[in-house]
């Protein structure tokens, strides 16, 4: 009998949609194309000077040129836990915290410390890429709770109530939502607590985008809002979105201490401590000010109420006004089935890939999120380029038959 070459757990995973759109426009625009990609989840900004200089710094420093401790360094452990009280008034101390490779090594963690096989996750829909193959990973079945334009992308807590099963261990609590930029409001967050809690569910919670909210929403914990959580919060962030810092892989997981205990064994025999250069720059982030992540939040905003208007200008594009992180999320379910210039895309997919193809413009399609019929565009990107981009695609929208 011959054996399968790829293991089945490791071949049920997909290839980041996001990243995939990515890597085509850029390959596109290497052969000479002109091509504004809407695709990438990160800010245009450099990371601010600094936060360089720390890492320069560090790097001529021979303490940092040894193995450190496997859950990051104290010093930094210790800053992220008076960052969580100073951003989000919520208190824990330096050993509820552990330094990851990034935001997705924190997501992929956290489930594969909570999960056993069987074990339900609630996950609202749109939801980002990575979730689903994190739980899928630890065994975990995620639950969807499907969410549309008409809400704004929120989940109601009879929603949520509906999907609960006696299997359910955790709900994904994801505000301000990448893909949507949904936000909820801090009554909205306490109610679901609540609910959460009434129910003893594990709340793992997302809040990477916590410092990028505009036009009046604000970004509320859930871990402080509903303290009757108690010890079944697991907190996810970094520094990738709020410093500008994708590329530096610095993220982490903040959960009662046995859960931080036993994802620390997990990451010490996957990957050990995170690079000391990376955890020196982080430490200079997260122990600054947040005047750099205000002036970004500004430039975002106001390239968010540009893409909005165009977006909703579009016959057959319905965009919900976003409140947080740096997407819309515009439904195109009008659109599918009809007449472009002799082509009949009947997805989201085949739609954005069309306009890749005609209009040059990369999007990614709203089956990356589970909801086909949508797209996503980041304005994480210059206010030319967002224009000509959003004029393109209107423009090819525009000929539909
Ligand atoms: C909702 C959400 N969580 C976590 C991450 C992880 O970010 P990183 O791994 O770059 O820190 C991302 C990145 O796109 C995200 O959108």
């Amino acid at each position: 009998m011959t054996r399968p070459r790829i293991s089945a757990r490791i071949s049920a995973i997909s290839e980041s949609a996001t990243l995939a759109v990515d890597a085509k426009a850029k390959a596109m625009k290497a052969a000479g194309r002109p091509v504004i990609g809407f695709g990438a989840g990160e800010p245009d900004f450099p990371t601010p000077d600094y936060i360089v200089e720390a890492a320069v710094e560090a790097c001529r420093n021979p303490r940092f040129h040894k193995y450190t401790p496997a859950g990051g360094l104290p010093e930094l452990k210790q800053a992220i836990a008076d960052k969580t009280l100073r951003d989000s008034g919520y208190q824990v101390d330096a050993a509820q915290v552990l330094v990851t490779n990034g935001g997705k090594q924190a997501v992929y963690e956290a489930f594969a410390t909570l999960l056993d096989p069987g074990d339900e996750v609630l996950v609202v829909a749109p939801y980002w890429t990575t979730y689903p193959e994190a739980i899928k990973l630890a065994g975990g079945v995620q639950v969807d709770v499907v969410t549309d334009e008409t809400t704004g992308y929120l989940a109601s807590v009879e929603q949520l109530e509906a999907a609960r099963t006696e299997r359910t261990k955790a709900l994904l609590f994801v505000s301000p939502s990448n893909p949507t930029g949904a936000v909820y409001s801090p009554e909205q967050v306490e109610a679901i607590g609540r609910w959460a809690a009434e129910h003893e569910l594990w709340v793992v919670t997302d809040e990477i985008y916590e410092h990028l909210t505009y036009g009046g929403a604000t970004f509320a914990s859930i871990a402080t809002v509903v303290p009757e959580l108690g010890d079944r919060v697991v907190v996810l962030n970094g520094v990738a979105k709020t410093y500008a810092m994708t590329g530096w892989r610095v993220g982490w997981l903040i959960g009662p201490k046995d859960v931080v205990k036993a994802a620390t064994n997990l990451q010490s025999h996957a990957t050990s401590n995170v690079s000391n250069v990376a955890q020196a720059a982080a430490l200079a982030a997260v122990s600054g000010d947040l005047s750099a992540v205000e002036k970004m939040r500004e430039a975002f905003d106001r390239r968010r109420q540009t893409m909005v208007r165009m977006l909703n200008e579009i016959p057959g594009v319905l965009c919900p006004e976003p409140k947080g992180a740096f997407y819309a999320y515009p439904s195109v379910k009008e659109l599918l089935g009809r007449d472009f210039g002799g082509r009949r895309p009947e997805t989201s997919a085949q739609l954005a890939e069309l306009i890749l193809e005609e209009a040059e413009v990369a999007l990614v399609p709203g089956e990356a999120f589970g909801t086909p019929g949508y797209f996503r565009l980041s304005y994480a990107l210059g206010d030319e380029d967002l224009v000509e981009g959003v004029s393109r695609v209107a423009k090819f929208l525009g000929q539909v038959g």
